[in-house]
């Protein structure tokens, strides 16, 4: 079976730090995997924006190598390279001044009827800037499109502030907040197993359901990417987005359609019923970790403040207790727990159902446990319903749990696409359902920003953890505390 592409809208996309890390490992990759698909019209052109001065040549080059290092040299035949190039070209400008902006303006003059999206790959600083400029100089037609990448702020004052920029020029229908884990696979298929069976919802609540752990490890430590990481930190790298996007689509109730807004109005009830974290309760439900030396798959690594060769407070890995305060959810925790240089890497949300209220076998069966969805989101994509079997053969009755598989991808013959190529296409199908809106953003920061206050006005460090291993012991005790525990995958 393949899949159907339906061909988007021409369009124009100005990327603003279009030689940067993103645009290379992402941006250019995922356009062009969805022209190879042929999802993207004749006369569609990518323009690649930064302060840079570069030659529409050399972007091409840059692009060239970000396609050799990304995509697949079977779908990098001479004819798509060429017609993929053919769309590219160059032009520097910079936020800060009226240079370069000029030549940007007499590219666009004359497709002001067509699609147009700004993305910008650019620091959170910069966004208030660009979209004052792209205003001033009127390139914001009625079919223009925003996207901008997380973190949107560092904390809710901040996310305001930049949203009320962001908001002077561009209307809410017309910016997308991109986060990237809503794009992924097994994200999207998480709501078809919810909303289009009717298997899941009866039992989709506190009287069924024991607890949830969404786990996103990481092996790799901050790589090149310490200056940033060290003004973030787990929780509002991976907490403040990502992760509170999936407690959200695995909570919400169903919405009454897929529409943008019937989606985002379910998604922020969820994160408005949070139970707050308070200087109360931070100790038992909030573990704050950072990784010092020690093995990685790679071999020996040093620690984040060797890597950093500076004293810091940030922390690498982040385990949170969060509670839903409502009808569905009261009493059923969500154990969150990211990190870098972990173990292995790993994304994946467990739910984790009530054992039965009494078992009819004896001892001689073994153990009963109980039954669990989990939703991998990587690696090794899929979705595995744990249940109770009899172990076959003529001996006694022996239980045995097995996983129910529930991956078709194989069956399907697909390539699973990145998650940025389902959203890219989505913001030129006008599609907002995968994006943060405003109020999402602002209800999020509303669960963190205590957390960050409390870790400020402690004046207290993270607990160190060695790489390789689970973060620190204090996690693993949260847990147990609650007569719990981490899940990991059996190997059946
Ligand atoms: C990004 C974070 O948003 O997500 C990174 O800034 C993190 O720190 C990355 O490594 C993880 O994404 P993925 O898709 O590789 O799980």
């Amino acid at each position: 079976m393949t899949t159907r592409i339906i061909p988007v809208d021409v369009f124009d996309i100005i990327v603003f730090g279009a030689t940067g890390d993103l645009a290379q490992r992402k941006l250019i990759p995922a356009l062009f995997h969805r022209d190879e698909q042929g999802q993207i019209s004749e006369g569609t052109r990518i323009i690649g924006t930064s302060r840079r001065d570069m030659s529409d040549d050399e972007f091409k080059a840059f692009a060239t190598t970000a396609l050799e290092s990304f995509v697949d040299v079977k779908l990098r035949t001479p004819e798509m390279m060429q017609r993929f190039l053919s769309r590219l070209s160059y032009t520097a400008a910079e936020a800060s001044k009226e240079e370069g902006w000029p030549k940007l303006d007499a590219k666009l003059k004359d497709s002001q009827d067509r699609i147009r999206i700004f993305y910008l790959a650019v620091g959170p600083d910069l966004f208030g800037p660009i979209c004052e400029r792209l205003g001033n100089h009127n390139l914001v037609t009625p079919l223009t499109r925003v996207v901008i990448e997380k973190p949107v702020g560092k904390n809710g004052v901040s996310a305001r502030a930049l949203n009320e920029a962001i908001g002077k020029v561009f209307k809410e229908p017309a910016i997308y907040r991109i986060d990237h884990y809503l794009g992924k696979e097994t994200v999207q298929n998480l709501m078809a197993l919810r909303f289009a069976n009717a298997l899941f919802e009866p039992v989709w609540n506190s009287a069924h359901i024991d607890h949830v752990q969404i786990t996103v490890a990481e092996t790799l430590g901050v790589e090149g990417r310490a200056g940033y990481y060290d003004t973030a930190g787990a929780l509002r790298d991976m907490v403040q987005n990502h992760m509170l996007q999936l407690l959200c689509l695995v909570a919400m109730e169903p919405p009454t359609s897929m529409e943008a807004n019937a989606v985002r109005d379910e998604k922020l009830k969820v994160l408005k019923s949070l139970k707050p974290i308070t200087s109360a309760n931070i100790d038992q439900q909030v573990v704050r970790g950072q990784y010092k030396a020690g093995a990685s798959k790679e071999g020996a690594v040093n620690g984040y403040l060797e890597e950093l060769g500076t004293d810091s407070k940030t922390e690498t890995f982040v385990a949170i207790k969060a509670e839903i305060g409502s009808w569905r959810w009261n009493g059923v925790p969500f154990y969150l727990r990211t990190g870098k240089r972990l173990p292995t890497r790993l994304s994946e949300i467990m739910v984790q159902f009530k054992p039965v209220p009494h078992s009819v076998f004896d001892k001689t069966a073994g153990p009963m446990e109980p039954n669990r969805l989990v939703i991998r989101l990587q690696p090794d994509e899929g979705v595995k319903l744990f249940l109770m079997i009899k172990d076959p053969g003529p001996g006694g009755m022996r239980l045995k749990q097995v996983p129910l598989d529930m991956t078709f991808a194989e069956s399907f013959n697909a390539r699973n696409p990145d998650a940025y190529e389902r959203l890219l296409m989505d913001v030129v199908r006008g599609n907002q359902t995968l994006f943060m809106r405003r109020d999402e953003v602002t209800a999020a920061w509303k669960f963190v920003d205590p957390i960050l206050d409390h870790w400020k006005e402690s004046g207290e460090g993270p607990k160190p953890y060695t790489s390789g291993t689970w973060g620190p012991t204090q996690a693993i005790a949260m847990i147990e505390r609650d007569g719990r525990t981490w899940y990991e995958a059996p190997t059946v």
